[in-house]
């Protein structure tokens, strides 16, 4: 959280944001803004750290706790003084109304009246927190295009969501070596993922239905060959005694002329086997297995429980040596109703925050997003320039120093102004 990070064009001013209250409210509630927003920017901070953010999770959420405690406190405490506040007019000499002179830039490029522009793209999407148009513009040159090479001044993208083990030019540090300048790939290290993964196209919170199926588990494995074992893998769930309705090209027993997630209702365990085992790269398969409410049993990311709703959500099979343990436990399992439905409790209950932020990513357009990434790049690179180096961010009177910080939320473009008091970091 850097002090300088890139703003909307021009900051709003406070008083701005809390138009809907009346009039004499507006001061304290300036005061008291900072301190709502950060806990929301805590969150996303939460939510953004990628791997070890189960980690950090817990610490961030006491972090947050203490902050909203705070808050609570400072908002009784102002309330109570809100009379004596309101006729005195501190605001005037206050750090915040210094900072908020002192710090306010003009970005050259208003994305509003001159928007990105990505040529070689369909415009899929409806609207952007930055201005953002696909296709071709007459009047300018591309920020950006798909494919490598583009001419100077246009970055080039690379979009794909193939795994890198078929398409070796997916993996991040090839594309880089490559050349392209901006990455969207399955990794959630790419500079704009681009998952599977979307509420809106799966329903994912589908009731559980009855498993009607004889048959253990249910498969749609269009063929047998893949970068991984996962061949070795049905052929040793079966051997181990686990029956296996196969609808897929793949050792095909059952007519695949069928509605995959309906079908798959009806089963307690579906083989979510990916084509190779590369990190983060989850395809459709796993989530209609969440649609349908049942256990998927996994043969692909080595980082799959990123993507569980919740503990015990999921079987792994991570080398041919699980095999054999897999098998036990979907026998058992099957055979404890209770303990299986434990496995399905997020579809009563709800899953986990990483995985509502995980999926919660893909509620804004993947096009959307790489159209805010390239903007806070062209943001970026303008703060390099020496009227940003003058803004000073900071604040002090007395033995309080109050930090003026620019934050958005994951998913939008325009940032808040916000001040962090030291008393209430
Ligand atoms: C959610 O569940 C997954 C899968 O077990 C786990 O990796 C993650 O740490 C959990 N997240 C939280 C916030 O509990
Ligand atoms: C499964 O557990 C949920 C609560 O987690 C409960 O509401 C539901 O009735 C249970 N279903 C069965 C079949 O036990």
């Amino acid at each position: 959280m850097g002090h300088g990070v890139s703003s909307s064009t021009r900051i709003p001013k406070p008083s701005s944001l809390d138009s809907e209250n009346p009039g004499n409210r507006k001061k304290r509630w300036t005061n008291l803004m900072p301190c709502f927003i950060a806990l929301v920017v805590i969150a996303e901070i939460a939510f953004l750290g990628r791997l070890d953010m189960s980690k950090n999770a817990a610490m961030v959420n006491l972090w947050a706790d203490s902050l909203l405690h705070r808050l609570y406190f400072q908002t009784t405490e102002v309330e109570s003084a809100r009379d004596d506040v309101d006729s005195v007019g501190y605001e005037d000499d206050s750090c915040e109304t210094w900072l908020m002179k002192e710090d306010d830039v003009v970005y050259i490029r208003d994305f509003d009246k001159d928007p990105i522009v990505v040529a070689g793209g369909d415009q899929e999407w409806n609207t952007c927190s930055a201005g953002c148009k696909f296709g071709h513009s007459p009047s300018r040159k591309p920020d950006a295009a798909f494919g490598w090479p583009q001419e100077q001044g246009t970055a080039s993208v690379l979009r794909s969501m193939e795994s890198s083990h078929y398409y070796a030019e997916n993996n991040i540090a090839n594309a880089r070596r490559k050349g392209y300048d901006v990455i969207m790939t399955t990794s959630l290290s790419s500079d704009v993922p681009v998952g599977y993964f979307s509420w809106a196209e799966y329903d994912i919170m589908a009731p559980v239905q009855p498993k009607t199926e004889k048959a253990l588990a249910a498969a749609f494995i269009s063929n047998c060959g893949a970068r991984n074992f996962r061949l070795q893998a049905l052929e040793g769930l079966e051997k181990s005694g686990i029956i296996i309705d196969s609808y897929g090209g793949c050792h095909r027993n059952r007519d695949g002329r069928v509605d995959k997630v309906e079908t798959l209702k009806h089963y307690k365990f579906s083989l979510a086997f990916e084509n190779s085992n590369e990190e983060d790269y989850v395809t459709e398969k796993f989530f209609q297995s969440l649609v349908a409410g049942t256990i998927p049993v996994v043969v692909g990311a080595p980082n799959i429980q990123d993507f569980a709703p919740c503990t015990g959500s999921l079987l792994h099979i991570k080398e041919i040596e699980d095999i054999d343990s897999v098998a036990k436990t979907m026998k058992r399992l099957a055979e404890n109703p209770d303990a299986f439905n434990q496995s399905l409790r997020w579809k009563y209950h709800g899953p986990n925050d990483s995985f509502k932020a995980l999926v919660d990513m893909a509620a804004v357009h993947s096009s959307c997003r790489l159209c805010i990434h390239l903007a806070t790049r062209i943001r970026e690179d303008e703060e390099k320039s020496p009227a940003f180096k003058k803004r000073p961010c900071k604040c002090s009177r007395g033995s309080q120093t109050t930090y003026h910080v620019y934050v958005r939320e994951r998913g939008r473009f325009d940032m808040v102004s916000i001040f962090l008091r030291s008393s209430c970091l």
